[in-house]
């Protein structure tokens, strides 16, 4: 759990500048939620002033939120015959035990016993019953007095309008958006027209002060205390008294208000509802540690800000602040087109949160998110993170809107709207095509004639639905095309027929086996020679791969497996049953592991290679390519390149370092061949190069 003890203290120009800061969020969190800061930051700042005034009691200014009621921000003409207190804060278990002492030591005896119940993110309400019904809804409003919000009264949902018993009584508690009425809250606002509250907290503050809305909106009551009733009772047996006149409170919930004998229990209990805190169908900013005899209470008493028998443990804050840099459109294995937002990156909870979820494009119509926009950012326990919503108030002008996809972003092909959340019209096809485009590429199958449309084509016509099909396509049915006629057939099955025989480390490469490229598919070719012995491997034997680790070497082996049936098919027409010697492993500077990346992307890992052909004329050689090849070697793609160096006994690598002992460098080389002049490397150029593996250059 992150500490927020931890500021400088301030200055005394940083001391005003961060009272009025102060005041400014204190006045939008208590007034219509729109925070300027997150509740994390909001704690920090009150602390670093608390702190300042400490040191400096003479200049306390008078409009310090410090020893306020909501920071002194509102009040209301409704006066509260007992005042609606706040609670002080503690943020660690540590501080826990100070405040704990603390209090034992003014009651000179040790607590009795403890209540630990959550604290509920939402607005203190006092609600009073005459006669058992229910008269007037009132806000905590400065402690003293709060603002009459009884029309509202009849959408608080744990409230009722009379009680089990005819008692005069108020009841005390917080009023909250549980997460579905958040949720029902915002589609209903958006079907108005109304911008989505941005969290529930701003959700339930907003709800409680308006007035007629032309839609309803629900919100829950939670019970926590009492004026008239239970003054003489343990905390625990008024929470139940409170149920059993028929207001709700959290006894129903998994967080359920417990009875601690002991601080170690009250610890215990406060981890166990932090680690419920993402389950929960509502929202909590912490655990509320009171003690629980009567006794213990009135001996306590109170300050005016709070009492002094409770205190609020504050977990991390699960909303925050930050600014949406971009909208990512990403295509699913079932062709479903999902929105991504991309973030600045924000901790929340001790986790940093870059990409969040963003649902479908309506929702993002729905929200009126900009890129650009500083936006709430949603994360609790290990669920995704969400957007929320952005901070409209708070634009420049220098906001763009969302930019949404024309067309698939995999394939190119047409968007199905008809649904909220957009998909492919090729669906799970979408994939196929990605797939066969990419097999058939330069650096794997290279396979001419099969680019993006020829590929949409054979899949559209139900001839290929996976790699393996390419190699069983008849000429009757490419001639059966539209655009295909004698020639382009003829040229496209003989390119067919060359794939057929690529090498073990190529057709690997067309798999798009998560976590490998071309790097690694050489090195694994290199190092088990046939296909066969590659699906053989286990995650060890794999591991012995350089480049590959651990978790690699899982990833690999889950989707050998899941390939098997394509694998099988691919052998069965005798595509990758080229069998070589493997190599022994060459002992080769260790690399890091590459990230698993996405499949089909083409990626290729950096570093060092292994696996070279002992004997040519390269052997024992670390060789780098950079700049554009001119002459017989104009024609060899990079990867070409690198297959050629290992051809003739040498290591390929990508980048410069002190154990590269050749570079080739062709036209426009620019840092790689300056490092090399820096490093003494001997530098040869593609023609030099040419002759000097005359040997072993393609044929053709
Ligand atoms: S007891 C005199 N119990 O937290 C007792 N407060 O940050 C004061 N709150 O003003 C309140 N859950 O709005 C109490 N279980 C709980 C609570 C709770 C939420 C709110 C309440 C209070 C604020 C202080």
């Amino acid at each position: 759990m992150p500490s927020m003890n931890d500021a400088a203290p301030l200055t005394p120009a940083g001391y005003a500048d961060a009272v009025a800061a102060a005041v400014r969020a204190a006045a939008a969190y208590y007034t219509d939620g729109a925070t300027p800061l997150g509740d994390d930051e909001y704690d920090a700042l009150l602390r670093a002033v608390a702190a300042y005034e400490r040191e400096h009691p003479d200049e306390v200014l008078p409009d310090s939120p410090t020893g306020k009621v909501a920071g002194g921000a509102v009040g209301g003409d409704v006066p509260h015959s007992v005042p609606m207190l706040s609670l002080d804060n503690v943020f660690s278990a540590e501080e826990l035990v100070d405040w704990a002492a603390g209090l034992e030591r003014r009651l000179g005896r040790p607590v009795a016993a403890w209540c630990v119940e959550p604290k509920l993110d939402g607005l203190a309400v006092a609600a009073r019953y005459r006669a058992g019904r229910l008269h007037r809804l009132v806000t905590r409003g400065d402690g003293l007095a709060g603002e009459d919000i009884s029309h509202a009264a009849d959408a608080v949902l744990g409230l009722p309008a009379v009680l089990a018993e005819p008692v005069d009584v108020e009841l005390r508690g917080e009023v909250l958006l549980t997460r579905e009425q958040f949720e029902h809250a915002n589609e209903v606002r958006t079907a108005h027209g109304a911008v989505p509250f941005a969290n529930p907290r701003n959700g339930a503050a907003g709800t409680l002060r308006a007035k007629d809305r032309p839609y309803r909106v629900e919100l829950t009551f939670f019970g926590y205390g009492a004026v008239g009733l239970g003054e003489d009772l343990a905390h625990s047996a008024l929470l139940e008294r409170l149920a059993a006149l028929g207001a709700n409170t959290a006894a129903a919930t998994a967080a359920a208000p417990l009875r601690c004998a002991g601080l170690e229990e009250a610890q215990q209990r406060i981890e166990e509802i932090a680690a419920l805190r993402s389950g929960l169908p509502f929202g909590i900013d912490g655990v509320v540690v009171k003690a629980d005899s009567p006794q213990d209470r009135e001996d306590a008493g109170s300050g005016s800000r709070a009492p002094r028998w409770a205190v609020a443990r504050k977990l991390a804050a699960e909303h925050k602040v930050t600014r949406l840099l971009d909208v990512e459109w990403n295509v699913g294995r079932t062709g479903i087109i999902a929105p991504r937002a991309v973030l600045e990156p924000v901790v929340i909870d001790g986790v940093t949160v870059t990409y969040a979820t963003l649902h479908n494009p309506a929702d993002i119509t729905r929200r009126g998110l900009m890129i650009g926009d500083r936006v709430f950012v949603y994360r609790a326990g290990d669920v995704i993170p969400r957007v929320e919503a952005p901070l409209v108030e708070e634009r420049t002008g220098d906001e763009r809107p969302v930019v949404f996809p024309e067309v698939c972003p995999r394939c190119g092909d047409a968007i199905d709207r008809e649904e909220q959340r957009w998909r492919c019209v090729r669906g799970r096809n979408c994939q196929v095509v990605a797939s066969i485009g990419y097999a058939a590429g330069r650096d794997q199958l290279d396979i001419e004639g099969l680019g993006g449309t020829r590929a949409v084509q054979l899949v559209e016509a139900g001839l290929v639905a996976d790699l393996a099909d390419l190699f069983s396509l008849t000429r009757e049915q490419l001639l059966g095309l539209e655009r295909m006629g004698d020639t382009s057939t003829d040229n496209l099955l003989a390119a067919i027929e060359t794939a057929r025989s690529r090498p073990l480390n190529r057709v690997f490469c067309a798999l798009g086996v998560r976590g490998t490229g071309r790097t690694m598919s050489r090195r694994m070719a290199a190092h088990f020679g046939s296909m066969a012995a590659i699906r053989a491997a286990d995650a060890e034997t794999l591991a012995a791969v350089d480049g590959i680790g651990p978790e690699k070497a899982r990833v690999i082996v889950a989707e050998l497996a899941e390939l098997a049936p394509l694998l099988d098919r691919l052998a069965a027409r005798g595509v990758g049953t080229a069998v070589t010697a493997p190599q022994a492993p060459v002992a080769a500077a260790p690399v890091a592991a590459a990230p698993v990346a996405a499949a089909g992307g083409g990626e290729e890992e950096g570093g060092e290679e292994e696996g070279t052909s002992a004997g040519g004329p390269l052997t024992g050689e670390a060789v780098v390519v950079t700049g554009s090849m001119t002459g017989e070697l104009a024609a060899l793609s990079r990867n070409e390149m690198n297959e050629l160096v290992e051809r003739a006994g040498g290591k390929a690598s990508s980048s410069v370092s002190k154990r590269t002992t050749l570079l080739v460098a062709g036209e426009k080389a620019g840092s790689k061949r300056a490092k090399a002049e820096e490093l003494g490397i001997r530098i040869l150029s593609p023609d030099e190069f040419a002759v000097l593996v005359a040997g072993h250059l393609p044929r053709g």
